[in-house]
């Protein structure tokens, strides 16, 4: 109804200075989205404040070191363990203990009655070839979080060599672990919504590296009674829900893929900065060394454009293909963490995003290990 004479119009509050900084920032980052690592009391996490209880693994609190850099990555050549697995599993999934669920026909999978901190190194070469195939693994009622970080530095360290994180918090002394952190009675997400509609934000880690990690581990420490949950994305599906014209077109593709913005955030924020960022060139399309399946290799935080189009061609593209793969709701699944749960995806065929969904205040925490892996690269498209 059109206002009347004497009706007034609300104008809009004029933004506030804190609001303008907010939107700045942000704009500053480009397309790069992260609800930051807060300042957090280490005493309180530790001893528990408030009636939110004490952090049952202190020693994975995150630490910033400012005195900590390190030289720029140097190749190596990964040796992708996934190869030499028998595809029956038979020691990763014996059949009289273990328990496999599939969550959905392409991605995700559940197992319990195994012990990873037990396998055999033949059991490991499934491990990693089964992540490959299932794209996302929870496993269930692990001891991992409670052996000691270096234990599980070597376990995971027989997957690639490990990956230090240009900014994120770190065990003093593990700079190969990256913390997820959210400290209990931590409220900065309400700020991040006051700009934000979600907190979704899907990526592939750190995908601006020559050799981005491969098989991933990431570990509960503490959680927030529901929510806080994972959602994966299987980009080999998302590569074969297209037609084999447009599959076509994207194959011979490369894209920048840049870790700049990263840094400039840690940075804006006073935080650290371990290592200069980089941006390389990786394929579009690419090809897992194990399975021989091809993937969608591009996502909205790190991907920034399509190498000889037009600016406007190559935004085009890609925000297509980011909501094919973040649209995807028929090929994706949702970890939910459980007490002892152990996740472990393989970065080259998946995107993932937490989600900041829970109100209740309680500490959300967890330790990523980010073995690298081989240089993407790209095989014929076979029609
Ligand atoms: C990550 O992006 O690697 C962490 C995901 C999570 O916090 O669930």
């Amino acid at each position: 109804m059109a206002p009347s004479a004497i009706e007034t119009i609300t104008v809009p509050e004029t933004p506030t200075a804190e609001q303008l900084k907010l939107h700045t920032t942000e704009a500053a980052l480009g397309d790069y989205k992260e609800l930051s690592p807060t300042r957090f009391s280490h005493e309180d996490e530790v001893a528990g404040k408030d009636g939110f209880a004490p952090s049952k693994y202190p020693n994975y609190l995150p630490t910033w070191n400012p005195d900590e850099h390190y030289p720029p990555l140097v190749p190596f050549e990964h040796y992708e363990h996934g190869k030499d697995a028998d595809p029956s599993y038979p020691d990763l999934l014996p059949k009289d203990s273990s328990v496999r669920v599939d969550l959905t026909p392409t991605i995700g999978s559940e197992v319990s009655g195994i012990q990873l901190s037990k396998l055999s190194n033949a059991g490991k070469d499934q491990l990693a070839r089964f992540v490959a195939e299932r794209k996302v693994v929870a496993f269930r009622k692990q001891d991992f979080a409670d052996l000691s970080i270096q234990e599980a530095l070597d376990f995971a360290g027989y997957f690639g060599r490990h990956h230090i994180h240009p900014t994120s918090g770190a065990p003093p002394g593990y700079p190969e672990v990256h913390v997820v952190h959210r400290a209990a009675d931590d409220r900065t997400a309400e700020n991040f919504f006051k700009t934000r509609t979600n907190s979704v934000a899907w990526h592939s880690d750190v995908s601006y590296e020559l050799q981005p990690p491969g098989t991933t581990f990431l570990y509960i420490l503490d959680k927030p009674e529901t929510g806080g949950d994972t959602l994966f994305t299987d980009a080999v599906e998302a590569y074969n829900r297209l037609s084999p014209a447009f599959q076509q077109r994207l194959h011979g593709l490369k894209a920048t893929h840049s870790g700049i913005e990263q840094v400039n955030s840690s940075v804006a924020r006073g935080s650290i900065k371990r290592r200069d960022p980089v941006f390389n060139v990786h394929p579009l399309v690419r090809t897992h060394p194990a399975t021989g399946q091809k993937s969608l290799y591009v996502n909205p935080q790190f991907t920034r454009e399509i190498v000889g189009l037009k600016k406007e061609e190559s935004d085009a593209l890609l925000d297509f293909l980011y909501s094919h793969l973040a649209l995807g709701a028929d090929f994706q699944a949702r970890v939910k963490w459980e007490e002892g749960t152990v996740v472990v995806w393989d970065n080259r065929v998946t995107q993932h995003t937490a989600l900041v969904d829970w109100k209740d205040g309680n500490r959300r925490h967890l330790a990523r290990i980010t073995p690298q892996a081989e240089r993407p690269y790209e095989t014929p498209f076979e029609g």
